[in-house]
């Protein structure tokens, strides 16, 4: 392609990325619009409910006084400890539930019980840096955290945890921890946006794949779908299952489910669907290797050949790196190392055997010490370790100790 050509197409490129962008970042203008009718809404609201709620029990509803709002039936009640509420109107607060569904735009308000408090929330509040949606307010019982004008990326799970410093030392209380997740439904968008238009997954072998197609609306009905050739993928709830706060999960890839793969969810007539996802298949090892360590000596004179074997067996297709650590490196005596792989069978079952070979000719008294050899596949790296001694002998007097 000429110059000229990849000028056109970036600027292509370009205009493609602004034009998703501003799908994306909400605009400024609106933005206080939807701000000044949200606090119109929440004054109307707490004027109707300062009515309802009897004076002394402003601060919790007692169980089964007043059914949640906008929570699916499915959702379970939170444990009695939680130490999460929500403002549901003024001075008026609701444990939150371990679902809930609220529209994009209303506005969320969590307050966490605890004189130290910290927060998890989607990521997409922290890069949303253009306008501070997201407010966290520290009080000396609570910690309060407020989203404005939400939208559907907020989507995903809301925590706190409470914790406490005794003398610089600082624990988490394991069971001070409110949690919920939160659908902030948009019917225009049935997918949490992401800022990709396609993402590539690795598929490794033995592991569980995420297709990460979170919905805004728990009730769209999502099926997942392959590009080329199109078709439908089955979702048996075995190989491959659905979960409505995660997306697709592939429980055991196979080199058959790599391509381009989409979700597709389907609320109320409208259809969309997600970020492509790319699946690539890597042959992947189930641990890390576990190398042998063997000298053909433990011990060797002055001129002697000797070698040390490094040998893993494992998985056939995983590569297996080896790396040497020896006392002749201080003075960079050369290395001079040797490595093979082969197929073997052992107890019925096929295996790769990798070996790394690392030979000393004519040892110098230099040679002494320690000898460790590193296996490294995918998952990790382990070392192991041998001692070779030089012996004295009369050929090589043994110079004496001054001072
Ligand atoms: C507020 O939210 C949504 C998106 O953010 C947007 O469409 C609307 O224009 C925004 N209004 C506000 C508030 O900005
Ligand atoms: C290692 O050294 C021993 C002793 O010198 C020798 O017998 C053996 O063949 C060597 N092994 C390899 C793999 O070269």
């Amino acid at each position: 392609m000429n110059s000229k050509g990849l000028a056109v197409l970036s600027c292509c490129l370009l205009l493609f990325v602004w034009a998703e962008c501003q799908k994306e970042k909400p605009s400024k203008t609106t933005e206080k619009k939807a701000t000044k009718e949200l606090k119109a809404k929440e004054n109307k609201f707490s004027r109707a409910a300062g009515k309802k709620v009897p004076q002394g029990s402003s601060k919790f509803l007692k169980k089964g006084q007043a059914k949640p709002m906008n929570v699916t039936p499915s959702q379970r009640q939170p444990s009695p400890l939680s130490i999460l509420t929500r403002a549901v109107a003024k001075g008026q607060f609701q444990k939150v539930p371990d679902t809930l569904v609220l529209r994009a735009r209303e506005m969320l308000d969590l307050r966490c019980k605890g004189k130290m408090v910290k927060w998890r929330y989607p990521p997409y509040l922290d890069d949303d840096d253009t306008d501070r949606r997201l407010r966290i307010k520290h009080f000396e019982r609570h910690s309060q955290l407020i989203v404005v004008n939400s939208t559907a990326a907020d989507t995903g799970e809301y925590s706190c945890w409470s914790f406490q410093c005794y003398d610089s030392e600082c624990h988490n209380g394991e069971d001070k921890l409110g949690k919920t997740y939160i659908f902030f439904t948009d019917p225009q968008e049935l997918f949490v946006p992401t800022e990709d238009y396609y993402e590539v997954i690795q598929m490794r072998t033995n592991h569980p794949t995420l297709l990460p197609c979170q919905v805004t609306n728990p009730l769209a009905k999502v099926t997942l779908h392959r590009e080329f050739p199109p078709e439908n993928v089955a979702v048996d709830g075995i190989d491959i299952s659905y979960e409505v706060k995660r997306g697709f999960t592939i429980h055991h890839p196979r080199p058959s489910h790599a391509g381009s793969l989409f979700c597709m969810a389907d609320m109320n007539g409208v259809r969309q669907i997600s970020t492509k996802y790319m699946l690539i298949y890597v042959n992947y090892p189930s641990s890390v290797p576990k190398p042998a360590i063997q000298a053909s000596a433990a011990s060797f004179h002055i001129g002697d050949n000797f070698n040390v074997t490094c040998t893993v067996f494992g998985e056939p297709e995983i590569a297996v790196d080896f790396m040497w650590e020896y006392p002749g490196q201080q003075i960079g005596r050369p290395p001079y190392v040797r490595e093979r792989t082969d197929l073997v069978r052992q107890g019925g079952q096929v295996q790769q055997e990798s070996e790394s070979i690392l030979y000393i000719d004519e040892a110098r008294a230099v040679d002494d010490g320690l000898y460790s050899c590193t296996a490294e596949n995918l998952q990790g790296t382990t070392t192991v370790s041998t001692q070779i001694h030089l012996l004295q002998t009369t050929l090589a007097p043994r110079k004496a100790k001054t001072g």
